[in-house]
Formats: C-alpha cells, structure tokens, sequence
C-alpha cells in the first residue's frame, strides 16, 4: 500500500511516500523560518499562504523522488489536527482534492500521534509498550504506549511546552527565532555550570513539568548581568539548557519506573536536541533500560510521519472518506480511538 503523507500544521510544508513494503520512498519538505524570523514567530496568515504555494510543487517533488505517479497512490493521509487553523486547512483542501480527482481515500492523522509513532521508522525498532516521551513546541507529554492507537496521559506541561521555552530563552539572548536549534548550539560553546537555574517540578513526585518559572530564572539573570559578553550569552544558553534537559531527564526516568517499563521513545522537535539525546541514553543506560529515537531529520514537523501514522493505523486501507473537517485544537485520546484492521 502506498501513502502520500501530507504535513501543514504550522510553518513547515512536509510531503512524503511511503510504502508499507519498502519503506520510505521519498521525502520534500520546505521550512519557513526565513518567512517568519523577520516578526520573532510564527505569523499565521503567512503560514498559510506559502503551505499553498508550496504544497504542490513538494508533492511533485515527493512523487517524483519517489519514482511513483499519483496513480499509484492507495490512500492519502493529512495532518487534520491540532495546528493552526488555515494551515492544515491547505492540507486538508489539496488531499481532499486529490481524493476526489483520483478516487483515493482520504484520512486525517492528529499530529502528535504522527510524532508519538515516529520513532518506529528508526532502527532498531522499539517493541511495545513504551513510555513515550512528546516534547515539541507546544506540547510536552509523558504517554504509555501500549500499542498504535493504546495511549495514555502520564503527565503533562501546566504551563509552557520545553520548546516553547528554548524559543523564548533564545529571543531572550538575542537568537531570533526559530530559538531551539540557535540555543543549543550556542550552548556548545558555554558553561551549563555557570548559573545555577531551578529544575522545575524535578522532584515533585508525578510526572508534570513545568517551564516558565525557569524562562523567568533566565530573565531574571539577564536583567541582573546588564550587558551580556559572548561567553556569557554561551553560559546562559549552556546552563538554561542543562536545566530543562536534567527535568526532561528525571521525569523519563521516573515514568519508565512507575509504569515498570524499560524502553523510552523521545518524539517531536526537541528530541533534535544532542544534549537531551545524550542524556537520556547515558541515564538510561544506567537503569538498564534504553531510548529510542527518530531519525534527526524526523524529528521536527514532516510529511513521512503523517504517511507512516497512517500506514500503521490502517493496515488494510481505508474504505473512502468524505469531507474534511479540521481540528485545530484537538485530544490525542479522542483520535487514537479511530483505527483500521
Ligand atoms: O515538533 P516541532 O517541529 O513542531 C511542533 O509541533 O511544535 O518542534 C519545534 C520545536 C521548536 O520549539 C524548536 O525550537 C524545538 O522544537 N527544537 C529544538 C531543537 N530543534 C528543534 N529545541 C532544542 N534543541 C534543538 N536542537
Ligand atoms: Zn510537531
């Protein structure tokens, strides 16, 4: 079965192929971080705009990689949910199109389960369960993975998502936006042992994190140092990083513990983060249990794991689906209970 995945929630265009034989065939992406770096964020309007200047030609690009035609297509998958609102209508629009004009059914897929099932392209592959944890722009989940679509809520951000507090410590510092991957690697070049910011929530028992009152350390900081020199700008990007790394770290820990599982699977953008990465293994290691990653590449918004979601959900097909309502706000455990045999 071959599946074109399409990826429109926020301000990454993502097609890809995949065939549930041979695997991923190929891949198009376009970011728009030069699009919206001149306001400091994500611009929606513009979001939209370009996923409908973009989407096409990357889906020829897709095909093309790919060395298949839209005829070969057996089913077309989307991200219907959560993002914003005229964004995954593009996505929904172009696949509904192309539903109809090819007689092709048409599927929505949450966003986050493209991300909670992403790891299993890599490999090794993890066996179920798993603790999963999510930990994206704006989300930071701990779930237990029982199978595709078996998922349940350990613990959750109350306030920001851990990316959502790298970007805003990067503007903090001057790093524009999009501020994740600019913090980390200026942290490669700091101390994290310089400033000693709060590990929120580490030691609180359950399995909530928290991320503003550490965002708040760091401005407080940076208020008090005045002017910031070069190396210090570093310290600040090592030492912040250090913080929401060891929380990340604790509470992975802790929820493999509780739920008596030995295997983690890290999803969504900051799972790119090679200081969390190596964190995780070395402290999962010592628990004798091991961690799972996607391919870097796959770890930020894509369109093969909107395809690969798909394909795991719906092993047989999909009999057609019409219209294509989106969801901008939408539960995980609402979409996980839909599912073919
Ligand atoms: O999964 P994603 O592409 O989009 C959402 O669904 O949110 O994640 C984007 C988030 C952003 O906050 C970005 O700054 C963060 O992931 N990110 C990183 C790194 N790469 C991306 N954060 C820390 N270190 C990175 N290397
Ligand atoms: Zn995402």
């Amino acid at each position: 079965m071959l599946i074109l995945g399409i990826e429109t929630s926020c301000d990454e265009t993502g097609v890809a192929l995949y065939d549930t034989a041979a695997g991923l065939l190929g891949e198009s992406l376009h970011s728009q971080v030069d699009l919206h770096a001149l306001y400091g964020g994500v611009v929606p309007e513009l979001a939209s705009r370009d996923h409908i200047r973009r989407l096409v030609p990357l889906t020829r690009e897709a095909l093309a990689k790919s060395s298949r035609g839209l005829d070969d297509l057996d089913l077309i998958a989307f991200t219907q949910g959560p993002g914003l609102a005229g964004a995954l209508l593009v996505g929904a629009s172009v696949a509904a199109g192309l539903g109809i004009a090819l007689g092709k059914p048409v599927t929505g897929i949450h966003h986050l389960e493209g991300h909670l099932l992403s790891p299993l392209l890599a490999d090794p592959r993890p066996d179920f369960p798993f603790v999963a944890l999510l930990v994206s722009g704006g989300h930071t989940q701990l779930m237990r993975v029982d199978g595709v679509g078996r998922y349940r809520l350990l613990g959750e951000t109350v306030d920001d998502a851990a990316g959502e507090a790298f970007d805003k410590t990067a503007s903090l510092l001057g790093l524009g936006y999009p501020g994740g991957p600019a913090l980390s690697k200026l942290a490669e070049q700091g101390r994290a042992d310089r400033f000693d910011f709060p590990r929120p929530k580490a030691k609180s028992g359950d399995l909530d994190f928290s991320f503003s009152g550490l965002k708040t350390a760091v401005l407080t900081k940076v208020r008090q140092l005045g002017t910031l020199d070069a190396s210090t700008r570093a310290d600040l990007a090592a030492s912040f990083q250090a913080a929401a790394v060891d929380v990340l770290v604790a509470k992975c820990l802790q929820a493999m513990t509780s739920e008596g599982l030995d295997r983690l699977v890290v999803a969504g953008g900051v799972g790119a983060n090679a200081r969390l990465r190596a964190q995780l293994v070395g402290a999962a290691a010592r628990q004798g249990a091991q961690v799972y990653f996607p391919p870097v590449h796959l770890c930020t918004d894509n369109g093969a794991m909107i395809a690969f979601a798909a394909a795991l959900k719906f092993p047989g097909g999909l009999p057609e689906e019409t219209g294509f309502p989106v969801h901008p706000r939408w539960d995980l455990a609402q979409a996980a209970s839909r599912q073919g045999s």
